[in-house]
């Protein structure tokens, strides 16, 4: 029941560079999203209405929106009512909202138990439903968390079931840390299909321990066919230690089109989008895809 077609979230403009420690000009972040859309993507993370004093890299939100926002497949994340009234004045359609699954990660990262911050979320997805907008739930520590060990996937349906219940389109579902084995996805993404069939259903993958693309090979397995992915391998959370890049969005596209299903994306173009912010990141890149073109 593997698709023939898939479609790739880029995330690199906001998990890519959120946790880079020299702010990238806006016009550099700029340059790159619109080189990401020239590379065929329907769908993008672009920038994040998060706390400047949490998240530094994300202080132009507001600029990044006017400046390269304008497509109708531009995404921003908001935690909270104050992010997402800005979301919505900078023209924002799609607003991702996101929460852990277990407590002791949304303590650091948003500051809130996973409760307080689904009340809290709750009212603010009713409002953005009553006014059309796409809502995306990102769904963080599905799998593991970074202060509490394994997660029980029952937790996670129970949560990625509320956010369904409220009315989301999609839930994005992470594994934050790059953790989950191969199994752990096939089978936590076929519970989720068979549990939730009216929500889109994404799976996140950090590539800590080089087991993304054998999670999203899974996860295929298992039905899915949306897959959130960085260009250049590039990402994180600063909220959680030892997370490394997400997967490389260059690897995922060669390895889809290897296996026949198509994604839209042109992989070369995004070597040249790597190259605009190479200079401005620490991460070296990493990615099979991009070695080979630089050793040819
Ligand atoms: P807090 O300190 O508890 O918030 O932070 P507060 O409500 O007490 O407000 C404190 C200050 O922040 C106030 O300003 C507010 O106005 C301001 P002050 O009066 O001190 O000058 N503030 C804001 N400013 C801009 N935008 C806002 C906003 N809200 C409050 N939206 C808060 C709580 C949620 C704001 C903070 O913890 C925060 O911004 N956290 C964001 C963390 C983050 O961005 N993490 C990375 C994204 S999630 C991720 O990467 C995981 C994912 O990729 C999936 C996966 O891999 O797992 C999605
Ligand atoms: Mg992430």
């Amino acid at each position: 029941n593997i698709p023939n077609r898939a479609t790739i979230i880029e995330v690199g403009p906001r998990d890519g560079l959120q946790n880079e420690p020299q702010f990238v000009p806006t016009e550099t972040k700029t340059a790159f999203i619109q080189k990401l859309w020239k590379a065929g993507f329907q769908e993008m993370e672009i920038t994040s209405f998060v706390s400047p004093k949490w998240v530094p890299q994300m202080l132009d939100a507001k600029e990044i929106m006017a400046a390269a926002g304008s497509a109708a497949g531009s995404i921003v994340l908001a935690p909270n009512k104050k992010g997402i009234e800005a979301a919505l004045d900078s023209g924002a359609r799609k607003v991702a909202v996101f929460i852990g699954v277990s407590s002791s990660f949304n303590q650091k990262n948003i500051n809130k138990t996973t409760e307080d911050a689904m009340l809290g979320l709750l009212p603010q997805i009713a409002e953005l439903k009553s006014k059309g907008i796409f809502v995306r739930a990102c769904i963080s520590t599905a799998f593991h968390c970074p202060y509490e060990g394994k997660i029980d996937p029952l937790a996670t349906l129970a949560l990625c079931r509320r956010f369904a219940e409220a009315g989301v389109d999609e839930l994005s579902v992470a594994d934050t840390i790059g953790r989950a084995a191969p199994t752990e996805s096939y089978s936590l993404f076929s519970l989720l299909k068979k549990e939730l069939p009216s929500v889109l259903l994404t799976a996140h993958f950090h590539d800590t321990r080089k087991m993304a693309l054998a999670n999203i090979y899974a996860a295929l397995l298992a039905g899915i066919d949306r897959f959130d992915s960085s260009t250049g391998g590039l990402g994180g959370c600063p909220f959680a230690p030892g997370a490394s890049g997400n997967v490389a969005t260059e690897d995922v596209v060669y390895m889809l089109h290897e296996m026949g299903i198509d994604t839209g994306i042109n992989p070369d173009i995004l070597i040249e989008a790597i190259a605009i912010v190479k200079p401005y990141v620490s991460r070296e890149i990493t990615s099979g895809f991009y070695i080979n073109k630089m050793n040819q």
